[in-house]
């Protein structure tokens, strides 16, 4: 059976595509589980995308991934930058995490230049756009040794 790796997105980004394109893209979140789908497929592994606009939830799922997941890719969004709670559950999972923005965030506001989920991120991609995610796919593979 392939390796689940689940795709965690965090407050806001439902929106995406419709919530300022000129920062994020004009894809939407579909479009980027349509991406990352066809990354995970070409590598064997196999997606869980999914989103919420609450902390509790994100750290529910990041605990439910110690059962279900081999690795985790997560846009925290705003919880990347306050979210203790985030970081604690990530560290209680064992397999890669690699941590995706869509913005290049060290170019944007000071608040925007830490990120509490970098203490545990074994990867960080910032400003490669939506594009991101399926790189991040790639980049999982390699670190479970899939490709
Ligand atoms: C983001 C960057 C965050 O600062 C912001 O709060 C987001 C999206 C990104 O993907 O660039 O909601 O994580």
């Amino acid at each position: 059976m392939s390796k689940l790796i689940y795709i965690l997105n965090g407050p806001n980004l439902n929106l995406l595509g419709k919530r300022q394109p000129e920062v994020y893209g004009h894809e939407t979140l579909a479009d980027v589980e349509a991406q990352c789908q066809k990354a995970a497929t070409s590598a064997g592994l196999s997606q869980k995308m999914l989103q919420s606009n609450h902390e509790g939830q994100i750290v529910d799922w990041i605990q439910e991934a110690r059962e279900d997941a081999a690795g985790i890719i997560i846009n925290p969004a705003a919880l990347t930058h306050y979210s203790i709670a985030v970081l604690d559950a990530l560290n209680a999972f064992d397999g890669p995490v690699i941590e995706v923005h869509i913005s290049q965030i060290h170019k944007r506001e000071a608040f925007r230049h830490k990120s509490y989920v970098s203490h545990r991120a074994d990867a960080v991609m910032a400003g490669f756009g939506t594009h991101g995610y399926a790189l991040a796919m790639q980049h999982m593979a390699h670190l479970l040794g899939e490709n």
